[in-house]
C-alpha cells in the first residue's frame, strides 16, 4: 500500500503545530524540507515525531562521503523514516549514505536519491558538461544510486512506470522505493506544477510514496482533502 506524504511547506514551527493539529489522524508521514530545517533545527523533527508520525527528511545532501555519512547517522538518530541524497555526488557518496543508514539496522532511514533536478532542462545539462538526453541521465542517475545501495529515487509521476521497470531489475530482488510529488486530485488547481498525476494513477504506475503539498494544505477542508486522496489510493492499489 503507498504512503501519503504531506510536505511541511511552512516556515516556522508554528505553523507546523497548527498542521499537525488541523490534520490529525488524517496524515502520518510529513515531508520537512531545507527551508523548515534551516529555520527550525532538528527540533522539528522531534516535534513531527513526538506527534507519533513518520518523516521524510528531505535534504538533498552532496558533499564528501565522510560528511554524508555522518548527516545519515544524523538523521538516522533522529529516527527520520525516509532522507535523501544527489546522486551525482558519486558512488562513493552514495555507498556512504547507504551503509550509514543500514548500520541502525530495523529502524535504518530509506536512502533515496534525486536523479536531476526538475528545474533543470536539457541547456542546463549541457552547461554542466552533460551531452545525453535528460531521459537518459535520469535513467543513468537511477542506476546509479540503487546499485550503489539507495533504497529508491524521488521522480515525477510521469516517470515512475518506467523508472520502477529500469530500477527493479537492478536492484536484485530489494523493493524499489519510488516517491512522487507532483500529484494532483482530478480537477485540483496544479500551481507551478508541469507534469502532474493524479494520486490513482502515480499508484497505478508504481509510486510507493506520494508527496502532496498546496491539494491538502491550501484546501478549505484539508482532513477531508486528505481523506479523499487516501481513499483514491487505496482504491487504485486494489
Ligand atoms: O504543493 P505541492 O503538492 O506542489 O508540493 C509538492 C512538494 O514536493 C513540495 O515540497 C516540492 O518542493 C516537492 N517537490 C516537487 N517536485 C520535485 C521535487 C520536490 O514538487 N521535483
Amino acid at each position: 500500500m503507498a504512503d501519503l506524504i504531506v510536505a511541511l511547506d511552512v516556515p516556522t514551527r508554528n505553523d507546523v503545530i497548527a498542521t499537525l493539529n488541523t490534520l490529525g489522524d488524517s496524515v502520518d508521514f510529513y515531508k520537512i524540507g531545507l527551508e523548515l530545517f534551516t529555520a527550525e533545527g532538528p527540533d522539528i523533527v522531534k516535534i513531527v515525531k513526538d506527534a507519533g508520525k513518520r518523516v521524510f527528511l528531505d535534504l538533498k545532501l552532496h558533499d564528501i562521503p565522510r560528511t554524508v555519512e555522518r548527516a545519515v547517522a544524523s538523521g538516522a538518530r533522529l529516527g527520520v523514516d525516509l532522507m535523501t541524497i544527489h546522486s551525482t555526488g558519486g558512488k562513493a557518496m552514495i555507498r556512504a549514505a547507504a551503509e550509514s543508514a543500514a548500520a541502525f539496522g530495523a529502524a535504518a532511514p530509506k536512502i533515496l536519491a534525486v536523479t536531476a533536478l526538475t528545474s533543470l532542462d536539457q541547456s542546463d545539462l549541457t552547461d554542466l558538461g552533460i551531452s545525453r538526453e535528460m531521459p537518459a541521465h535520469v535513467e543513468a542517475m537511477g542506476l546509479l544510486a540503487v546499485t550503489q545501495g539507495a533504497d529508491g529515487i524521488v521522480c515525477s509521476p510521469k516517470e515512475v512506470a518506467n523508472m520502477k521497470r529500469v530500477l527493479t531489475a537492478a536492484a536484485g530482488g530489494r523493493q524499489v522505493v519510488l516517491v512522487t510529488p507532483g500529484v494532483r486530485p482530478a480537477g485540483a488547481d496544479v500551481g507551478d506544477q508541469k507534469r502532474v498525476a493524479t494520486p490513482s494513477g502515480a499508484v497505478r504506475d508504481g509510486s510507493t510514496h506520494l508527496v502532496v503539498g498546496r491539494p491538502i494544505l491550501a484546501a478549505a477542508d484539508p482532513v477531508a482533502a486528505a481523506r479523499a486522496i487516501r481513499a483514491e489510493m487505496d482504491a487504485a492499489a486494489v
